[in-house]
């Protein structure tokens, strides 16, 4: 059993003119533990299927399953749930609280989920320790360098110790020297036992990861086409 699969995922556009098929017939899965890229080109439904497998958005046909459960058969409730607790999520544009600082912004999901002001301080310190920031804890992040904000975003995603990391071009928004450091991380959040699965246009990031899917067109490859 994966610990994310999909199954023969379709997802249709309609807005208004010509219909979009943004995903025809994708089926993958994520083990525990495993760092995976998909790389595809801008517009080959890369974001379409990292939200659909993330549970922001729901395929027109296929079945998503974690840990063998199909997402169809959880309730509301259930889906937010492990939204929450078991899915980290990292976008290109950072979505931080740029007057808050390193440190409220990594504790924010502890919060949420109503963690012990001890165990969440401590937690909080652990995290910014492990990305790197010790330095930067206090600092308001619309100080930081794009770099310094994506491992925020990926220290505050680790919070609640998801089973695994979703993240969306990550490192869209930075030089090579900071997305290799990403890189770096993401492999270290793998040891640590967190899946990574990332979304990217760059094959060079791409290389990094332990198995590489290509995206085209909507469809998904096992190689290169
Ligand atoms: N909400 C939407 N409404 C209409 N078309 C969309 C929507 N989201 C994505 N698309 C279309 O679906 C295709 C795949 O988009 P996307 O998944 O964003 O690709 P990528 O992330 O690889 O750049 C594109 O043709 C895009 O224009
Ligand atoms: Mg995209």
């Amino acid at each position: 059993m994966s610990l994310l699969e999909c199954k023969e995922i379709t997802r249709i556009f309609d807005p208004g003119t010509a219909a979009i098929k943004a995903l025809s017939d994708v089926s993958m899965s994520v083990e525990e533990g495993e760092f995976v890229a998909i790389v595809g080109r801008s517009g080959s439904g890369k974001s379409t299927l990292l939200n659909v497998l993330g549970m922001l958005d729901a395929p027109d046909e296929g079945e998503v399953l974690f840990n063998g459960t199909d997402v169809r058969k959880m309730s509301e409730k259930e889906k937010s749930a492990l939204r929450n607790k078991s899915f980290g999520y990292v976008f290109q544009s950072f979505f931080l609280e740029p007057e808050y600082t390193v440190y409220e912004n990594v504790e924010m999901p502890l919060v949420i989920a109503g963690v012990k002001a001890s165990e969440r301080k401590e937690r909080t310190k652990e995290l910014i320790e492990l990305v790197g920031l010790s330095e930067r804890t206090d600092q308001k992040t619309k100080k930081l360098s794009g770099g310094e904000k994506q491992r925020t975003c990926i220290a505050r995603a680790l919070a609640c110790k998801p089973a695994i990391v979703l993240a969306d071009e990550p490192c869209g928004n930075l030089d090579s020297a900071n997305s290799a450091e990403i890189m770096k991380l993401f492999r270290v959040i793998a040891e640590h036992g967190s899946a990574v699965l990332m979304v990217t246009h760059n094959e060079d990031d791409a290389a990094k990861a332990d198995r590489i899917l290509y995206m085209k067109d909507g469809c998904l490859r096992n190689e290169k086409q």
